[in-house]
């Protein structure tokens, strides 16, 4: 049995202030043991965010990390560094590919260094909307996972996640159905079993909201959810946990 992961992921958004207010109230939801949930806030904020959740069962991580693990990397973050603080680790993510030119390649070295650090990564996969109308998603994502899985095929994966999020669901309202999401988790499992397990978790993300995060979780291959704007206002995200 898989436990169900439900992760928030910040992005660029929060003040410090908004940032500890929003954690601590996560921090105290009612139903945290019913699944794995872990905040991403932005770096800056993520040593005055451990010390407000420390003692709860709400896990932390960094919106994504080197993969050196130290040197003259202007700008960047090491997993080993992440370890002072916090579990967990978004590597991959969309709009990190995007906006950071991050190829496949560089996205499993990230999860990699996330898991000799110590890390569990969340790994982000997912395709463009052109891929998606053309038929092509699986083999986008499929790609993703292969050069994820040859970075680390002589280490320990056991914590690794798969999240797949469709970046034309990413922010948009328009969010994957969720047919769709179970047919790419069950591909993402069959491509992923002989090296990681069945036990693998892979989460669904894109436009998740209250009122369609059940519609997911009922899948029999999607073991969770990556929540993005639903992530910053506490009653949609504790709704999403009550999900579970
Ligand atoms: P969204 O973002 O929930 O705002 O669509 C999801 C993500 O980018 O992880």
């Amino acid at each position: 049995m898989r436990k169900p992961l439900i992760a928030g992921n910040w992005k660029m958004n929060a003040s410090r202030n908004d940032a500890l207010a929003l954690a601590t109230t996560v921090a105290q939801a009612p139903r945290l043991a019913n699944a794995d949930v872990v905040i991403f806030p932005p770096f800056l904020w993520l040593e005055a965010v451990a010390r407000a959740i420390s003692g709860s069962n709400l896990g932390l991580g960094g919106q994504d990390c080197s993969a050196e693990d130290r040197g003259a990397y202007t700008g960047q973050i090491s997993a080993p560094m992440l370890t002072e603080l916090c579990d967990w680790v978004i590597v991959g993510h969309s709009e990190r590919r995007r906006d950071a030119a991050e190829s496949d390649a560089l996205v499993g070295r990230k999860a990699r260094a996330a898991l000799l650090a110590g890390l569990r990564p969340i790994v982000c996969v997912g395709e463009a909307i052109d891929a998606r109308e053309s038929g092509r998603h699986e083999h986008v994502v499929g790609g993703q996972v292969e050069a994820v899985l040859a970075e680390v095929s002589d280490i320990d994966t056991s914590t690794l996640v798969w999240a797949y999020e469709p970046i034309w669901a990413i922010g948009t309202g328009r969010s994957a159905s969720p047919s769709d999401a179970q047919a790419m988790a069950a591909y993402i499992r069959s491509k992923t079993r002989s090296q990681l397990g069945e036990d693998v978790r892979i989460l669904y993300g894109g436009s998740v909201v209250p009122e369609n995060a059940t519609t997911y979780l009922s899948e029999p291959d999607v073991d969770g959810l990556l929540v993005g704007g639903a992530s910053l206002k506490a009653d949609q995200f504790l709704a999403i946990i009550e999900a579970c």
